[in-house]
């Protein structure tokens, strides 16, 4: 299982400290909420705080776009070292035009799907993706509980998947621990970005293990 510790959790009086964590976990990314407090009721951190992350994180980073209009910062998202960049469904009238900028800037495009918006949204568009980021939460808080219908959209998507060819990764977000990690595994995700779960536990570095191996 690929892992993908969420950074809103993390202790920003401590930043380093929890990014070294991240440097000597199994994490193979590192997760990055940017929120507007327009798309979603919140607003987390900008580019400033990404650049610094991007200096002493030595995982790729895995940006998770809140934001409305997200096509006008693909140049800044690039700059500050995101491999990974991942917009939502929801914010983009222009999808195909916006993963063919993302790809052109030398990222891999990934699309968001809110808890509403159904994975059929995606069959026009599932061969031009590298992920498929599923929210399983509302987005724009970390803590929430997980969505339970989220697994009947992992097993929907991995099917549209396979009929269509695509090498999408899955990806689920919000809610996420070892108990909903192991039903996100039976239904085919292949990434789990988890925040609490990860920094918030005695020992993030077991936690992060524990959805390593599942
Ligand atoms: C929510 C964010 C998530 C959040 C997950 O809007 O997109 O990435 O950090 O946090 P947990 O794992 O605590 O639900
Ligand atoms: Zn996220």
């Amino acid at each position: 299982m690929i892992v993908s510790p969420s950074l809103l959790s993390a202790d920003f009086g401590n930043l380093n400290r929890d990014l070294e964590m991240i440097n000597n976990s199994e994490a193979q990314m590192l997760h990055i909420d940017i929120m507007d407090g327009v798309f979603v009721p919140n607003i987390s951190f900008g580019f400033p705080v990404l650049e610094y992350v991007k200096k002493t994180c030595k995982k790729p980073l895995d940006v998770h776009l809140m934001i409305v209009e997200p096509q006008k910062f693909i140049k800044e998202v690039k700059d500050c070292g995101a491999e990974i960049m991942n917009v939502h469904y929801e914010t983009c009238t222009h999808l195909h035009r916006v993963i063919q900028q993302i790809k052109a800037a030398g990222m891999k495009a990934g699309v968001t799907l809110n808890p509403a918006t159904p994975v059929c949204v995606l069959r026009d568009i599932i061969c031009e993706l590298d992920l498929v980021l599923l929210m399983s939460v509302n987005p724009g808080f970390g803590g929430q509980k997980f969505i339970p219908h989220t697994l009947n959209k992992v097993r929907e998507l991995r099917t549209l998947i396979k009929e269509t060819g695509s090498n999408a990764l899955i990806e689920v977000d919000g809610g996420v621990n070892d108990k909903t990690g192991a039903e996100l595994r039976d239904a085919g995700a292949d990434i789990l970005v988890a925040g609490n779960y990860v920094f918030k536990a005695e020992n993030p570095l077991e936690a992060i293990q524990s959805l390593y191996i599942l």
